[in-house]
């Protein structure tokens, strides 16, 4: 296999990385820098656990090669609040019980940054106006937008609701 060298720039530090060219994103983070937040599910797409921020927007990490993201600004969980100072996102997962297991909650969260921040941006395309223009997202279309992320205890209404504060 193919032996590329890699900077991945991660939580705003960079780590140059010695990585077999298949390496995905995710096993990068997990295996190399020993970020574990990113959870492997799957390892397919379907389930969510993995999503990080790459340059705002959310992605599976596991469908991601780590060297297509030389460059590219990644945040992953351990980027977002500190056990001492929560995100308020994060704070509202605690507030409204998002969670049983805990396996989904890093990609849960990442998920639902990436898509607030869509909200705030205008997506999808039809949106017009600046974010105080828009009607805040309804419970239904916070569900549909966080339908990418599995949680097998199905605690999705206590996730809406703590999205859903989250996102005013
Ligand atoms: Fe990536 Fe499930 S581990 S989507």
């Amino acid at each position: 296999p193919q032996r590329l060298s890699v900077t991945l720039t991660v939580n705003g530090e960079d780590h140059a990385l010695a990585l077999d060219s298949r390496t995905t994103l995710l096993d990068a983070l997990r295996d190399h820098l020993h970020l574990t937040g990113a959870k492997k599910g799957c390892d397919h797409g379907q389930c969510g656990a993995c999503t990080v921020l790459v340059e705002g927007r959310r992605i599976n990490s596991c469908l991601a090669l780590a060297a297509m993201h030389e460059g590219d600004a990644i945040t992953t969980i351990e980027g977002v609040g500190t056990p001492q100072a929560l995100h308020p996102l994060q704070a509202g997962f605690v507030r409204h019980d998002g969670y049983q297991c805990g396996y989904c909650t890093p990609g849960q969260i990442m998920s639902a940054l990436g898509m607030v921040e869509e909200h705030r941006q205008g997506w999808p395309s039809h949106a017009t106006g600046s974010v105080a223009d828009r009607p805040a997202l309804t419970r239904e279309e916070i569900a549909e937008r966080m339908s990418g992320n599995i949680c097998r205890c199905a605690a999705y209404p206590n996730i809406v609701d703590a999205i859903s504060e989250f996102a005013g």
